[in-house]
Protein backbone atom coordinates (compact mmCIF):
# COMPACT_ATOMS: atom_id res chain seq x y z
CA UNK A 1 0.00 0.00 0.00
CA UNK A 2 1.51 3.58 -0.63
CA UNK A 3 2.03 5.46 2.04
CA UNK A 4 0.70 9.06 2.84
CA UNK A 5 3.03 11.65 4.07
CA UNK A 6 1.49 11.50 7.73
CA UNK A 7 2.06 7.87 7.19
CA UNK A 8 5.82 9.26 6.84
CA UNK A 9 5.76 11.63 9.86
CA UNK A 10 4.36 8.80 11.98
CA UNK A 11 6.65 6.55 11.07
CA UNK A 12 9.75 8.89 11.76
CA UNK A 13 8.22 9.74 15.15
CA UNK A 14 7.82 5.97 15.52
CA UNK A 15 11.33 5.24 15.11
CA UNK A 16 12.69 8.27 17.18
CA UNK A 17 11.02 6.89 20.26
CA UNK A 18 12.95 3.46 19.57
CA UNK A 19 16.58 4.50 18.36
CA UNK A 20 19.17 6.92 19.16
CA UNK A 21 18.57 10.45 17.08
CA UNK A 22 22.35 9.72 16.20
CA UNK A 23 21.43 6.60 14.32
CA UNK A 24 18.49 7.92 12.01
CA UNK A 25 18.97 10.11 8.99
CA UNK A 26 16.53 11.96 6.93
CA UNK A 27 17.53 13.64 3.70
CA UNK A 28 17.43 16.37 6.04
CA UNK A 29 20.36 15.48 8.04
CA UNK A 30 23.55 17.24 6.33
CA UNK A 31 25.48 13.77 6.33
CA UNK A 32 22.64 11.87 4.61
CA UNK A 33 23.62 11.71 1.52
CA UNK A 34 27.59 10.57 2.37
CA UNK A 35 26.02 8.00 4.24
CA UNK A 36 23.41 6.84 1.20
CA UNK A 37 26.26 6.69 -1.09
CA UNK A 38 28.82 5.50 1.68
CA UNK A 39 28.81 1.42 0.27
CA UNK A 40 26.96 2.04 -3.70
CA UNK A 41 29.58 0.32 -6.06
CA UNK A 42 27.82 1.77 -8.78
CA UNK A 43 27.78 4.93 -10.37
CA UNK A 44 24.26 3.95 -12.06
CA UNK A 45 23.03 4.52 -8.83
CA UNK A 46 23.97 7.75 -8.10
CA UNK A 47 22.48 9.29 -10.90
CA UNK A 48 19.24 11.34 -10.21
CA UNK A 49 17.84 9.70 -13.13
CA UNK A 50 17.56 6.86 -10.91
CA UNK A 51 17.84 7.60 -7.35
CA UNK A 52 14.80 7.97 -5.41
CA UNK A 53 15.82 8.48 -1.68
CA UNK A 54 14.50 6.38 1.24
CA UNK A 55 12.54 8.50 4.09
CA UNK A 56 15.37 7.95 6.35
CA UNK A 57 18.53 5.79 6.94
CA UNK A 58 18.90 3.75 10.29
CA UNK A 59 22.17 2.71 11.31
CA UNK A 60 21.34 0.40 14.18
CA UNK A 61 23.99 -0.94 16.43
CA UNK A 62 21.99 -3.32 18.37
CA UNK A 63 19.48 -6.10 17.26
CA UNK A 64 16.37 -3.68 18.99
CA UNK A 65 17.33 -0.89 16.48
CA UNK A 66 16.09 -3.52 14.17
CA UNK A 67 13.26 -4.83 15.25
CA UNK A 68 11.91 -0.97 15.99
CA UNK A 69 12.48 0.15 12.69
CA UNK A 70 10.39 -2.91 11.45
CA UNK A 71 7.68 -2.60 14.03
CA UNK A 72 7.36 0.70 13.17
CA UNK A 73 7.56 0.36 9.30
CA UNK A 74 4.59 -2.64 9.92
CA UNK A 75 2.59 0.00 12.00
CA UNK A 76 2.89 2.85 9.45
CA UNK A 77 2.96 1.29 6.43
CA UNK A 78 6.57 2.09 5.29
CA UNK A 79 8.62 -0.97 3.71
CA UNK A 80 12.67 -1.19 4.87
CA UNK A 81 15.31 -2.35 2.27
CA UNK A 82 18.28 -3.88 4.06
CA UNK A 83 21.72 -3.33 3.44
CA UNK A 84 25.02 -4.59 4.16
CA UNK A 85 27.73 -4.55 1.88
CA UNK A 86 25.60 -2.41 -0.96
CA UNK A 87 26.96 -4.60 -3.79
CA UNK A 88 23.82 -5.63 -5.16
CA UNK A 89 23.90 -5.29 -8.55
CA UNK A 90 20.72 -3.47 -9.42
CA UNK A 91 21.06 -1.76 -5.89
CA UNK A 92 18.02 -3.07 -4.88
CA UNK A 93 19.09 -2.81 -0.88
CA UNK A 94 19.05 1.27 -0.54
CA UNK A 95 17.43 2.30 -4.28
CA UNK A 96 13.32 1.72 -5.23
CA UNK A 97 13.31 1.16 -8.74
CA UNK A 98 10.39 3.24 -9.69
CA UNK A 99 10.80 6.75 -7.90
CA UNK A 100 7.87 8.04 -5.92
CA UNK A 101 6.09 4.75 -5.67
CA UNK A 102 6.43 3.67 -2.37
CA UNK A 103 7.86 5.05 0.57
CA UNK A 104 10.63 3.05 2.15
CA UNK A 105 13.50 3.06 4.40
CA UNK A 106 17.06 1.43 4.33
CA UNK A 107 18.47 -0.46 7.41
CA UNK A 108 22.19 -0.34 7.07
CA UNK A 109 23.69 -2.96 8.81
CA UNK A 110 27.42 -1.34 8.15
CA UNK A 111 27.94 -0.45 12.08
CA UNK A 112 27.14 -4.11 13.26
CA UNK A 113 30.47 -5.83 11.34
CA UNK A 114 31.55 -8.18 14.43
CA UNK A 115 33.74 -11.40 13.71
CA UNK A 116 34.42 -13.58 16.66
CA UNK A 117 36.17 -16.52 16.03
CA UNK A 118 36.16 -20.18 17.98
CA UNK A 119 39.26 -21.79 16.31
CA UNK A 120 38.94 -24.67 18.37
CA UNK A 121 35.91 -25.57 16.60
CA UNK A 122 36.82 -23.81 13.46
CA UNK A 123 33.54 -21.99 13.45
CA UNK A 124 33.03 -18.09 13.54
CA UNK A 125 29.91 -15.55 14.14
CA UNK A 126 30.10 -12.80 11.95
CA UNK A 127 27.75 -9.79 12.01
CA UNK A 128 26.10 -9.22 8.29
CA UNK A 129 27.68 -5.82 8.47
CA UNK A 130 31.29 -7.13 8.29
CA UNK A 131 33.02 -7.43 4.51
CA UNK A 132 34.54 -10.40 3.24
CA UNK A 133 38.04 -9.40 3.75
CA UNK A 134 36.93 -8.36 7.70
CA UNK A 135 35.63 -12.24 7.88
CA UNK A 136 39.05 -13.36 6.30
CA UNK A 137 41.38 -11.07 7.84
CA UNK A 138 39.89 -11.91 11.58
CA UNK A 139 40.12 -15.75 10.74
CA UNK A 140 43.58 -15.98 9.31
CA UNK A 141 44.84 -14.02 12.83
CA UNK A 142 42.89 -16.09 15.01
CA UNK A 143 44.35 -18.93 13.34
CA UNK A 144 46.46 -19.11 9.80
CA UNK A 145 45.55 -22.64 9.36
CA UNK A 146 42.10 -21.79 9.06
CA UNK A 147 40.32 -19.64 5.84
CA UNK A 148 36.57 -19.55 4.62
CA UNK A 149 34.91 -20.11 0.57
CA UNK A 150 33.84 -16.99 -0.53
CA UNK A 151 34.42 -14.26 -3.19
CA UNK A 152 37.44 -12.23 -4.66
CA UNK A 153 36.34 -8.74 -4.17
CA UNK A 154 36.85 -8.27 -0.15
CA UNK A 155 34.46 -5.64 -0.06
CA UNK A 156 31.28 -7.24 -0.48
CA UNK A 157 28.50 -7.64 2.63
CA UNK A 158 28.49 -10.69 4.00
CA UNK A 159 24.53 -10.00 4.66
CA UNK A 160 23.85 -10.46 0.28
CA UNK A 161 27.10 -12.71 -0.18
CA UNK A 162 25.91 -15.62 2.46
CA UNK A 163 21.49 -14.35 1.54
CA UNK A 164 22.43 -15.22 -2.44
CA UNK A 165 25.63 -17.82 -2.09
CA UNK A 166 29.02 -16.77 -2.37
CA UNK A 167 31.24 -18.20 -5.47
CA UNK A 168 35.02 -18.01 -5.47
CA UNK A 169 38.16 -19.73 -5.95
CA UNK A 170 37.58 -22.47 -3.58
CA UNK A 171 34.47 -23.38 -4.04
CA UNK A 172 35.19 -26.42 -5.63
CA UNK A 173 37.16 -27.97 -2.78
CA UNK A 174 34.22 -26.44 -0.14
CA UNK A 175 31.67 -25.21 -2.01
CA UNK A 176 29.69 -21.52 -1.63
CA UNK A 177 29.90 -19.70 1.39
CA UNK A 178 26.25 -20.01 1.89
CA UNK A 179 26.98 -24.17 1.63
CA UNK A 180 29.10 -23.61 4.95
CA UNK A 181 26.66 -21.35 7.33
CA UNK A 182 25.80 -23.56 10.55
CA UNK A 183 23.14 -21.15 12.22
CA UNK A 184 21.77 -17.70 12.25
CA UNK A 185 20.15 -15.06 13.92
CA UNK A 186 17.42 -12.78 12.31
CA UNK A 187 14.40 -10.39 12.87
CA UNK A 188 11.07 -11.68 10.80
CA UNK A 189 8.63 -9.76 9.05
CA UNK A 190 6.68 -8.69 12.95
CA UNK A 191 10.27 -7.69 14.22
CA UNK A 192 10.59 -10.47 16.54
CA UNK A 193 13.95 -11.60 16.85
CA UNK A 194 14.56 -15.46 15.89
CA UNK A 195 17.68 -15.92 17.83
CA UNK A 196 18.69 -19.38 16.11
CA UNK A 197 18.05 -22.01 13.39
CA UNK A 198 15.40 -23.66 15.62
CA UNK A 199 13.39 -20.43 16.07
CA UNK A 200 13.42 -20.33 12.76
CA UNK A 201 12.32 -23.70 11.50
CA UNK A 202 13.98 -26.12 8.53
CA UNK A 203 12.27 -24.63 6.03
CA UNK A 204 13.04 -20.94 6.82
CA UNK A 205 16.86 -21.46 7.50
CA UNK A 206 16.95 -23.58 4.35
CA UNK A 207 15.67 -20.34 2.42
CA UNK A 208 18.06 -17.84 3.84
CA UNK A 209 20.82 -19.62 2.88
CA UNK A 210 21.17 -18.99 -0.79
CA UNK A 211 17.36 -17.76 -1.74
CA UNK A 212 18.58 -14.47 -2.15
CA UNK A 213 18.71 -11.54 0.15
CA UNK A 214 15.65 -9.32 1.54
CA UNK A 215 12.92 -11.68 1.28
CA UNK A 216 12.11 -13.31 4.40
CA UNK A 217 13.59 -10.96 7.26
CA UNK A 218 17.18 -8.97 8.43
CA UNK A 219 20.02 -11.82 9.06
CA UNK A 220 22.11 -9.93 11.71
CA UNK A 221 24.99 -12.83 12.52
CA UNK A 222 25.72 -15.98 11.18
CA UNK A 223 27.88 -18.87 12.41
CA UNK A 224 29.81 -20.05 9.69
CA UNK A 225 32.21 -23.18 9.23
CA UNK A 226 35.50 -22.12 8.80
CA UNK A 227 37.58 -24.42 6.32
CA UNK A 228 41.23 -26.09 6.71
CA UNK A 229 44.25 -24.19 4.29
CA UNK A 230 47.53 -25.04 3.56
CA UNK A 231 50.74 -22.10 5.05
CA UNK A 232 50.99 -21.98 1.57
CA UNK A 233 48.92 -21.49 -1.56
CA UNK A 234 50.17 -20.51 -4.77
CA UNK A 235 48.66 -18.17 -6.83
CA UNK A 236 49.30 -17.29 -10.71
CA UNK A 237 47.72 -15.74 -13.57
CA UNK A 238 48.47 -15.65 -16.79
CA UNK A 239 47.38 -13.77 -20.26
CA UNK A 240 46.56 -15.27 -24.11
CA UNK A 241 45.93 -13.16 -26.56
CA UNK A 242 44.13 -14.95 -29.74
CA UNK A 243 47.84 -14.77 -31.52
CA UNK A 244 49.05 -17.11 -28.62
CA UNK A 245 45.86 -19.14 -28.53
CA UNK A 246 43.44 -18.07 -26.46
CA UNK A 247 40.37 -19.39 -27.96
CA UNK A 248 41.81 -22.88 -27.92
CA UNK A 249 42.68 -22.29 -24.25
CA UNK A 250 39.36 -21.27 -23.28
CA UNK A 251 37.90 -24.24 -25.48
CA UNK A 252 39.65 -26.77 -23.80
CA UNK A 253 39.38 -24.88 -20.49
CA UNK A 254 35.46 -25.80 -20.84
CA UNK A 255 35.87 -29.17 -19.90
CA UNK A 256 39.16 -29.36 -18.34
CA UNK A 257 38.87 -26.92 -15.17
CA UNK A 258 35.78 -28.49 -13.91
CA UNK A 259 37.17 -31.83 -13.92
CA UNK A 260 40.58 -30.37 -12.44
CA UNK A 261 41.39 -31.76 -8.82
CA UNK A 262 39.48 -29.60 -6.17
CA UNK A 263 42.87 -28.03 -4.99
CA UNK A 264 42.71 -26.56 -7.84
CA UNK A 265 40.59 -23.55 -9.59
CA UNK A 266 41.11 -21.48 -12.55
CA UNK A 267 39.18 -18.81 -13.78
CA UNK A 268 39.20 -16.72 -16.91
CA UNK A 269 38.74 -13.20 -17.98
CA UNK A 270 38.16 -12.13 -21.24
CA UNK A 271 38.32 -9.16 -21.82
CA UNK A 272 40.12 -6.77 -24.79
CA UNK A 273 40.40 -10.06 -27.04
CA UNK A 274 42.65 -11.72 -24.52
CA UNK A 275 41.92 -14.61 -22.02
CA UNK A 276 43.44 -14.19 -18.66
CA UNK A 277 44.07 -17.23 -16.88
CA UNK A 278 43.72 -16.82 -12.82
CA UNK A 279 44.69 -19.58 -10.39
CA UNK A 280 44.37 -20.62 -6.54
CA UNK A 281 46.16 -23.95 -5.55
CA UNK A 282 45.69 -25.01 -1.97
CA UNK A 283 49.28 -26.05 -2.33
CA UNK A 284 53.04 -24.93 -3.41
CA UNK A 285 54.31 -24.49 -6.92
CA UNK A 286 56.35 -27.45 -7.11
CA UNK A 287 52.90 -29.98 -6.73
CA UNK A 288 50.91 -28.01 -9.32
CA UNK A 289 53.13 -26.89 -12.04
CA UNK A 290 53.62 -30.77 -12.91
CA UNK A 291 50.00 -31.15 -12.93
CA UNK A 292 49.15 -27.89 -15.72
CA UNK A 293 51.90 -28.96 -17.85
CA UNK A 294 50.41 -32.61 -18.03
CA UNK A 295 47.09 -31.68 -18.25
CA UNK A 296 46.88 -27.98 -20.24
CA UNK A 297 50.37 -27.79 -21.43
CA UNK A 298 48.25 -25.12 -23.70
CA UNK A 299 48.87 -22.63 -20.77
CA UNK A 300 52.53 -23.11 -20.66
CA UNK A 301 53.13 -22.78 -17.02
CA UNK A 302 56.44 -22.69 -15.69
CA UNK A 303 57.68 -22.30 -12.17
CA UNK A 304 58.29 -18.25 -12.70
CA UNK A 305 54.59 -17.74 -13.05
CA UNK A 306 53.85 -18.99 -9.22
CA UNK A 307 53.44 -16.96 -6.91
CA UNK A 308 53.33 -18.47 -3.44
CA UNK A 309 52.30 -16.88 -0.38
CA UNK A 310 49.75 -17.57 3.15
CA UNK A 311 46.01 -17.85 2.00
CA UNK A 312 45.27 -14.33 3.64
CA UNK A 313 48.08 -13.02 1.76
CA UNK A 314 46.42 -14.40 -1.21
CA UNK A 315 42.88 -12.68 -0.58
CA UNK A 316 44.34 -9.22 -0.60
CA UNK A 317 46.33 -10.19 -3.81
CA UNK A 318 43.78 -11.14 -5.87
CA UNK A 319 41.96 -8.41 -5.42
CA UNK A 320 44.75 -5.51 -5.32
CA UNK A 321 47.75 -7.20 -7.13
CA UNK A 322 50.89 -5.09 -6.06
CA UNK A 323 49.42 -2.07 -5.50
CA UNK A 324 48.78 -1.34 -2.31
CA UNK A 325 48.14 2.14 -3.10
CA UNK A 326 44.91 2.07 -5.23
CA UNK A 327 42.32 1.18 -2.52
CA UNK A 328 40.22 4.31 -2.86
CA UNK A 329 36.63 3.36 -2.74
CA UNK A 330 35.67 6.37 -5.28
CA UNK A 331 32.99 5.80 -7.43
CA UNK A 332 33.94 4.29 -11.19
CA UNK A 333 31.73 3.94 -14.03
CA UNK A 334 28.47 2.84 -14.72
CA UNK A 335 28.25 -0.99 -14.59
CA UNK A 336 25.69 -3.51 -15.53
CA UNK A 337 25.92 -7.45 -14.69
CA UNK A 338 24.09 -10.47 -16.41
CA UNK A 339 25.22 -14.21 -15.88
CA UNK A 340 24.29 -17.90 -17.24
CA UNK A 341 25.45 -20.98 -16.77
CA UNK A 342 27.03 -23.29 -19.58
CA UNK A 343 26.00 -26.90 -19.22
CA UNK A 344 27.95 -28.03 -22.45
CA UNK A 345 30.97 -26.67 -23.88
CA UNK A 346 31.24 -24.17 -26.94
CA UNK A 347 32.79 -25.27 -29.94
CA UNK A 348 36.14 -23.12 -31.08
CA UNK A 349 34.53 -20.85 -33.31
CA UNK A 350 31.70 -20.09 -31.17
CA UNK A 351 34.39 -18.81 -28.79
CA UNK A 352 35.80 -17.21 -31.50
CA UNK A 353 32.69 -14.97 -31.70
CA UNK A 354 32.68 -14.17 -28.43
CA UNK A 355 35.95 -12.65 -28.86
CA UNK A 356 35.16 -10.52 -30.94
CA UNK A 357 32.12 -9.46 -30.21
CA UNK A 358 31.38 -6.50 -31.13
CA UNK A 359 33.09 -6.31 -34.07
CA UNK A 360 34.49 -2.97 -33.44
CA UNK A 361 34.50 -2.03 -30.14
CA UNK A 362 35.60 -4.56 -26.99
CA UNK A 363 34.26 -2.74 -23.80
CA UNK A 364 32.86 -5.34 -22.04
CA UNK A 365 34.07 -8.41 -19.46
CA UNK A 366 33.00 -12.25 -19.32
CA UNK A 367 34.35 -14.01 -16.06
CA UNK A 368 34.36 -17.40 -16.56
CA UNK A 369 33.87 -19.98 -12.71
CA UNK A 370 34.79 -23.21 -13.29
CA UNK A 371 31.55 -25.74 -10.73
CA UNK A 372 32.39 -29.57 -10.39
CA UNK A 373 34.32 -30.64 -7.26
CA UNK A 374 32.69 -30.69 -4.08
CA UNK A 375 29.56 -28.40 -6.23
CA UNK A 376 28.46 -31.65 -8.03
CA UNK A 377 28.32 -33.23 -4.90
CA UNK A 378 25.51 -31.15 -3.22
CA UNK A 379 21.61 -32.12 -4.49
CA UNK A 380 19.87 -29.37 -6.52
CA UNK A 381 17.55 -29.22 -3.84
CA UNK A 382 20.03 -28.97 -0.83
CA UNK A 383 19.66 -25.35 -0.99
CA UNK A 384 17.86 -22.99 -2.56
CA UNK A 385 20.91 -22.23 -5.12
CA UNK A 386 20.09 -24.93 -7.75
CA UNK A 387 23.01 -24.94 -10.72
CA UNK A 388 25.12 -27.87 -9.37
CA UNK A 389 26.09 -31.37 -10.92
CA UNK A 390 25.17 -30.03 -14.40
CA UNK A 391 26.78 -27.07 -14.63
CA UNK A 392 30.19 -26.89 -16.17
CA UNK A 393 30.96 -23.43 -15.23
CA UNK A 394 29.45 -20.29 -15.01
CA UNK A 395 29.65 -16.78 -17.16
CA UNK A 396 29.45 -13.30 -15.69
CA UNK A 397 29.14 -10.57 -18.29
CA UNK A 398 30.17 -7.07 -17.31
CA UNK A 399 30.02 -4.09 -19.39
CA UNK A 400 31.10 -0.50 -17.99
CA UNK A 401 30.49 3.01 -19.84
CA UNK A 402 30.83 6.38 -18.74
CA UNK A 403 26.85 6.96 -19.06
CA UNK A 404 27.46 10.33 -21.36
CA UNK A 405 26.31 8.43 -24.55
CA UNK A 406 22.71 7.88 -25.99
CA UNK A 407 21.80 5.26 -23.40
CA UNK A 408 22.59 7.81 -20.58
CA UNK A 409 22.89 6.17 -17.38
CA UNK A 410 20.44 3.84 -18.59
CA UNK A 411 21.85 1.90 -21.11
CA UNK A 412 25.21 0.92 -22.33
CA UNK A 413 27.05 2.58 -25.61
CA UNK A 414 27.98 0.72 -27.11
CA UNK A 415 25.37 -2.21 -25.78
CA UNK A 416 27.75 -4.77 -26.08
CA UNK A 417 25.89 -6.62 -22.96
CA UNK A 418 22.95 -7.09 -24.40
CA UNK A 419 23.83 -8.29 -27.66
CA UNK A 420 26.46 -10.38 -26.27
CA UNK A 421 23.75 -12.36 -24.12
CA UNK A 422 21.25 -12.34 -26.43
CA UNK A 423 23.37 -13.85 -29.01
CA UNK A 424 24.50 -16.59 -26.49
CA UNK A 425 20.83 -17.71 -25.49
CA UNK A 426 21.50 -21.05 -27.97
CA UNK A 427 24.55 -21.84 -26.17
CA UNK A 428 23.83 -22.00 -22.20
CA UNK A 429 21.17 -23.32 -20.02
CA UNK A 430 17.33 -23.52 -21.50
CA UNK A 431 13.77 -23.81 -20.25
CA UNK A 432 14.68 -21.81 -18.24
CA UNK A 433 17.95 -19.73 -19.04
CA UNK A 434 19.28 -19.72 -15.91
CA UNK A 435 21.09 -17.12 -13.36
CA UNK A 436 22.64 -16.89 -10.23
CA UNK A 437 20.94 -14.66 -8.16
CA UNK A 438 24.07 -12.83 -6.64
CA UNK A 439 24.51 -11.35 -9.83
CA UNK A 440 21.05 -9.42 -10.21
CA UNK A 441 19.69 -8.64 -13.11
CA UNK A 442 16.46 -7.11 -13.57
CA UNK A 443 16.14 -7.36 -17.21
CA UNK A 444 15.02 -10.83 -17.30
CA UNK A 445 11.95 -10.09 -14.73
CA UNK A 446 10.32 -8.29 -12.50
CA UNK A 447 7.63 -8.34 -9.76
CA UNK A 448 4.11 -7.02 -10.36
CA UNK A 449 1.66 -6.55 -7.36
CA UNK A 450 -1.58 -7.73 -7.69
CA UNK A 451 -4.57 -6.76 -4.68
CA UNK A 452 -1.54 -5.47 -2.69
CA UNK A 453 0.95 -8.82 -3.07
CA UNK A 454 3.47 -9.79 -5.28
CA UNK A 455 1.86 -12.31 -7.67
CA UNK A 456 3.59 -15.38 -8.07
CA UNK A 457 3.28 -15.74 -11.75
CA UNK A 458 5.45 -12.62 -11.81
CA UNK A 459 7.50 -13.69 -9.79
CA UNK A 460 8.12 -17.08 -11.60
CA UNK A 461 9.50 -14.97 -14.49
CA UNK A 462 12.52 -14.30 -12.31
CA UNK A 463 12.66 -16.67 -10.13
CA UNK A 464 12.44 -19.80 -11.76
CA UNK A 465 16.07 -19.02 -13.58
CA UNK A 466 17.51 -18.43 -9.98
CA UNK A 467 16.18 -21.07 -8.17
CA UNK A 468 14.79 -23.68 -10.45
CA UNK A 469 10.81 -23.99 -10.96
CA UNK A 470 10.86 -26.54 -7.29
CA UNK A 471 13.17 -24.43 -5.10
CA UNK A 472 11.58 -21.34 -6.20
CA UNK A 473 8.15 -22.82 -5.40
CA UNK A 474 9.01 -23.74 -1.81
CA UNK A 475 10.81 -20.38 -1.26
CA UNK A 476 7.66 -18.90 -1.61
CA UNK A 477 5.88 -21.74 0.22
CA UNK A 478 8.18 -20.19 3.25
CA UNK A 479 7.61 -16.42 2.35
CA UNK A 480 4.02 -17.72 2.61
CA UNK A 481 4.57 -18.86 6.20
CA UNK A 482 7.02 -16.00 7.29
CA UNK A 483 5.88 -13.30 5.67
CA UNK A 484 2.23 -13.73 4.02
CA UNK A 485 1.74 -10.00 3.71
CA UNK A 486 4.68 -9.38 1.73
CA UNK A 487 5.67 -6.81 3.90
CA UNK A 488 9.62 -7.49 3.01
CA UNK A 489 8.60 -6.60 -0.50
CA UNK A 490 11.01 -5.44 -4.12
CA UNK A 491 11.31 -5.64 -7.65
CA UNK A 492 12.56 -9.20 -7.20
CA UNK A 493 11.17 -10.32 -4.01
CA UNK A 494 9.72 -13.70 -3.53
CA UNK A 495 6.16 -13.72 -3.65
CA UNK A 496 3.64 -15.67 -0.84
CA UNK A 497 2.85 -18.83 -2.38
CA UNK A 498 -1.05 -18.16 -3.15
CA UNK A 499 -3.43 -21.02 -1.05
CA UNK A 500 -5.01 -22.33 -4.13
P1 LIG B 1 23.65 -5.46 -0.44
O1 LIG B 1 23.77 -4.83 0.89
O2 LIG B 1 23.41 -4.55 -1.60
O3 LIG B 1 22.55 -6.59 -0.37
C1 LIG B 1 22.21 -7.42 -1.47
C2 LIG B 1 20.78 -7.95 -1.30
O4 LIG B 1 20.67 -8.69 -0.09
C3 LIG B 1 19.72 -6.85 -1.21
O5 LIG B 1 18.51 -7.36 -1.74
C4 LIG B 1 19.59 -6.63 0.27
O6 LIG B 1 18.36 -6.05 0.65
C5 LIG B 1 19.76 -8.03 0.81
N1 LIG B 1 20.40 -8.06 2.13
C6 LIG B 1 21.50 -7.38 2.52
N2 LIG B 1 21.78 -7.65 3.78
C7 LIG B 1 20.85 -8.53 4.23
C8 LIG B 1 20.62 -9.15 5.48
N3 LIG B 1 21.43 -8.92 6.51
N4 LIG B 1 19.55 -9.98 5.62
C9 LIG B 1 18.73 -10.21 4.56
N5 LIG B 1 18.90 -9.62 3.35
C10 LIG B 1 19.96 -8.79 3.17
N6 LIG B 1 29.46 -12.58 -5.67
C11 LIG B 1 30.07 -13.78 -5.52
O7 LIG B 1 29.40 -14.78 -5.27
N7 LIG B 1 31.41 -13.87 -5.65
C12 LIG B 1 32.20 -12.79 -5.90
O8 LIG B 1 33.41 -12.92 -6.01
C13 LIG B 1 31.56 -11.52 -6.04
N8 LIG B 1 32.29 -10.40 -6.30
C14 LIG B 1 31.65 -9.17 -6.40
C15 LIG B 1 32.40 -8.02 -6.63
C16 LIG B 1 31.79 -6.77 -6.72
C17 LIG B 1 32.63 -5.54 -6.95
C18 LIG B 1 30.39 -6.68 -6.61
C19 LIG B 1 29.71 -5.33 -6.73
C20 LIG B 1 29.62 -7.83 -6.39
C21 LIG B 1 30.25 -9.08 -6.29
N9 LIG B 1 29.52 -10.25 -6.06
C22 LIG B 1 30.17 -11.46 -5.91
C23 LIG B 1 28.06 -10.20 -5.93
C24 LIG B 1 27.65 -10.15 -4.47
O9 LIG B 1 27.76 -11.43 -3.91
C25 LIG B 1 26.20 -9.71 -4.31
O10 LIG B 1 26.04 -8.45 -4.88
C26 LIG B 1 25.81 -9.68 -2.84
O11 LIG B 1 24.41 -9.75 -2.72
C27 LIG B 1 26.32 -8.43 -2.16
O12 LIG B 1 26.09 -8.44 -0.80
P2 LIG B 1 26.11 -7.03 -0.02
O13 LIG B 1 25.75 -7.28 1.38
O14 LIG B 1 27.39 -6.32 -0.31
O15 LIG B 1 24.98 -6.24 -0.83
Amino acid sequence: SLASSSNDTDFLRCISTSVPSQLVQTPNSPSFRQLLVSSIRNARFVAPATASPPLCIVTPTNASHVQAAVRCGRRHGVRVRVRSGGHDYEGLSYRSVHPNSEAFAVIDLAKLHAVRVDPRKATAWVDSGASIGDLYYHVATADPRLGFPAGVCSTVGLGGLLSGGGMGLMMRKYGLSADNVLDATMVDAYGNLLADKKAMGDDLFWAIRGGGGGNFGIVLSWKVRLVPVPPTVTFFKLAKTMDQGAVNAVTKWQTLAPALPDDLTIRVIVENRRANFEALYLGKCAAVVPTLRSRFPELGVTHADCKEMSWLQYTAYIYYGDSTINRSMALGPFIKNKSDYVQKALTNETWEKIFLWPKDAASGQLVLEPHGGRMGHIAANDTPFPHRSSVLYNIQYVEHWNGKGPGGDLTPTPNWIGSLYDFMAQFVSKNPRAAYVNYRDLDIGVNTVVGGVTSYESGKVWGERYFGPANFRRLAEVKRRVDAGDYFRNEQSVPPLPLN
